[in-house]
């Protein structure tokens, strides 16, 4: 018999729960797109990103998903035959190399370490090594989504300027922004990407570039701009093109209201709420993990997210069945293992529109998947969530 029926509680790192209030910002009749409110809700939502981009730099928003961005911000930058330098931590960057390829860019990946967050020493003996200055750009991910690891972005900034190189630093975010804090100009980074799906709590569809000065400046010579990406196309005071074309309205209104509950919420009280309820995850996964079945995929404590947390089951016990049973029998979505880690490992997310009840409840039932499932497994791990965050959010 199962428990299933009400409310799905969705766990995946995205496409995430989208609040009512947003929801409810959508709902609403089409409008016109040459004048009038629109102008106001697009020159708001792209203030917004400066904001949380933290940059004085340009931003652009494009009716695409990641894909569409990380495509968006090579075509701006580069010419066939150009070459970057990918930072692998995972599957993502890794993505955004391929999308560089198949633009013909010649890509260099620098490999990464099981279970590690980038190797900064590594980069900069890379780049020491190309005195020649032929990598325009370094690729890398804030976090990776199908890993869960944290890189230190302004780390690797420091070993690019330790090597003496001048290349860009270009950062994906899209499993980060309005989940942890990103500085772009306090931290050197020219241009960032993200979406609106996971932490800026908005439906699929609308994703991002922020540009520094100095890749706008790279920009200008760039031979693989095309009519829809183009920054400068997008540039000036005409509303139809800033999206080169029809805008994404209801989107567009989407984003505006989840911007507007980040504000009230005050950003650092969004990357706290993300940071309590990330370590109520691991405090449990922790527990699990004393049978040595259940463990994380990554090391080092400091190198896990807190958007998304990727648990790995060890031995022959299959991951895509405890899956199943959460979601058929208990009504909770947890997000499946990617690449190497299919069937191998879940993903508990917790990015965006989440709070206590919500990250408890998919504990529990993983904690009670486990039991079913007759996964050898540490006994309280709901209970260890419960007591970090008792200790935590004081009275
Ligand atoms: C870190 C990261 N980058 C890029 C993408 C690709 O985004 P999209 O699926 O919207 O194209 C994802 C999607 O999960 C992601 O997590």
């Amino acid at each position: 018999m199962p428990v299933s029926n009400g409310r799905e509680f969705l766990s995946i790192p995205g496409p995430t729960t989208v609040p009512d209030e947003v929801l409810q910002a959508m709902h609403r009749p089409a409008i016109e797109i040459y004048g009038g409110e629109l102008m106001a809700i697009t020159n708001g939502c792209l203030d917004s990103l400066r904001k949380v981009f933290k940059t004085s730099g340009d931003t652009y928003i494009y009716a695409a998903n990641g894909h569409g961005a990380w495509e968006a911000s090579v075509s701006n930058l580069f010419s066939k035959g150009d070459k970057v330098l990918v930072l692998e931590s995972g599957r993502f960057a890794i993505g955004w190399g391929e999308s560089a390829t198949r633009l013909g860019i010649e890509v260099e990946v620098l490999a990464g370490r099981p279970g590690r967050a980038v190797d900064v020493e590594a980069v900069e003996a890379r780049l020491r090594e190309d005195s020649a200055g032929e990598f325009k750009a370094v690729l890398v991910v804030q976090i990776d989504t199908a890993t869960s690891v944290y890189n230190d972005i302004p780390a690797i900034r420091r070993a690019i300027d330790a090597a003496g190189h001048g290349c860009l630093l270009m950062v994906d975010t899209i499993a980060s922004l309005g989940i942890v804090d990103f500085k772009m100009d306090e931290w050197g980074v020219d241009v960032a990407v993200g979406g609106s799906q996971k932490g800026l709590m908005t439906p699929p569809g609308l994703s991002f570039n922020a540009v520094g000065t100095k890749a706008k400046a790279v920009h200008q010579t760039a031979g693989l701009r095309t009519s829809y990406w183009d920054w400068t196309a997008r540039d000036g005071d005409v509303h139809y093109m800033k999206y080169a074309g029809t805008p994404p309205v209801h989107l567009l209104y989407a984003l505006h209201q989840s911007f507007n509950m980040l504000k009230k919420e005050g950003l650092d009280n969004v990357f706290l709420r993300h940071s309590l309820l990330a370590e109520a995850v691991r405090r449990a996964v922790s527990v699990w993990a004393q049978a040595n079945v259940v463990s994380f995929i990554i090391d080092q404590p400091e190198e896990r997210a807190d958007s998304v947390t990727t648990v790995r089951l060890n031995g022959d016990y299959d991951a895509a069945r405890l899956i199943e049973y959460c979601h058929r029998k208990c009504g909770v979505v947890l997000g499946v293992g990617i690449g190497e880690y299919s069937d191998k490992a879940f993903r508990i997310a917790h990015m965006g529109h989440i709070n206590a009840p919500m990250i408890l409840g998919t504990l529990s039932v993983v904690e009670i998947s486990l039991a079913a499932l007759n996964i050898p497994h540490g006994k309280g791990g709901v209970q260890a969530a419960i007591d970090w965050l008792s200790e935590r959010v004081t009275a």
